[in-house]
């Protein structure tokens, strides 16, 4: 159902790779709104994924963009201000990868060169993205930049391995950089931090069954769907959230905030 939530918005939407991806779902849920955006992913996630199929059904382009490249995020910014005839209202940051979870090191057996390239993609890129945005006077006042976390930058699980302390630097770097840009152009900066979802990449840490099983018993309201989170990124980019910023906001059924939940009690 449109509301129109986003009517005369414009955006950029980064990481959505095939059909169960987060941003994949807030694509279809901003356009539904009424949103004008541009797709962006990594050149090798264009090969490989079917994010044309998405562009063709949101009646836009999709930009190729190494997150960690500044010379490509220029680019991405300068040619989605020109596809869509003005300055950005919001940004999605949807990207994580880490080299150690793929290669499964264990997070006491880490290759620092790969931990590094974890911070580097799910964590500094996004400090690239709005410094980069800024720098290009990219966005409009009153507009929205939010990337996705998950609770491991709070507590362990010990499977997250070295996303858990790129999730951390994440909602770091929302809080430091959101203090300027509310400052320097009232553009809000938020993370949320989602339950977990059967995604590429979530399906990538491993034990993830158990994990979602476990979430879902824990959560009084059950497991975020990645269409739930779409919903909540609407929000969060339109209008009625002006002035929330800074923030690492939970969406995850209830299940931050719960100690123990009688499903799990009854299982032991
Ligand atoms: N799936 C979950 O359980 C879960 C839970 C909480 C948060 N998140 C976060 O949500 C975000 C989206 O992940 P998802 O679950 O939709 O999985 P996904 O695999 O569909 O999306 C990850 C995206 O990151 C992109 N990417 C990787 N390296 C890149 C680079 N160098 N430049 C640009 N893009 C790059 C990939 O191509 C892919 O599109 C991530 O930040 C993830 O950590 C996921």
């Amino acid at each position: 159902m449109s509301n129109n939530l986003l009517k005369g918005k414009r955006g950029i939407i980064f990481g959505a790779l095939d059909e169960n991806s987060i941003a994949w779902k807030v694509a279809e849920q901003c356009f539904a709104e009424g949103a004008t955006f541009t797709l962006s992913n990594a050149p090798v996630a264009l090969r490989m994924g079917a994010i044309r199929e998405l562009a063709a059904k949101c009646e836009t382009v999709v930009i190729p963009a190494d997150a960690t490249s500044e010379d490509d995020l220029e680019k991405l910014f300068a040619e989605s201000m020109e596809v869509l005839g003005g300055k950005i209202d919001f940004v999605l940051h949807s990207i994580g990868m880490s080299p150690n979870v793929r290669k499964k090191r264990h997070y006491t057996d880490l290759n620092y060169d790969f931990f590094l390239k974890t911070l580097d993609v799910s964590a500094v890129s996004f400090h690239k993205v709005m410094q980069t945005a800024l720098r290009m006077d990219a966005m409009n006042e009153w507009g929205s930049i939010l990337a996705l976390s998950y609770i491991a930058a709070q507590r362990s699980f010990p499977s997250y391995n070295d996303m858990a302390d790129a999730k951390a630097l994440l909602e770091s770097i929302a809080r430091s950089f959101g203090y300027h840009f509310g400052k320097q152009k009232k553009v809000r900066v938020n993370t949320i931090s989602q339950s977990p979802t059967p995604t590429t990449a979530g399906t990538g840490v491993s034990g993830f069954d158990k994990f979602l099983a476990y979430a879902d018993k824990m959560s009084p309201l059950g497991n975020a769907s990645a269409d739930d989170c779409a919903r909540y990124c609407v929000v969060m980019f339109s209008d009625l959230t002006r002035m929330v910023t800074m923030q690492n906001l939970f969406h995850d059924g209830g299940f931050s905030f719960t100690g123990v939940s009688e499903e799990v009690m009854d299982l032991l």
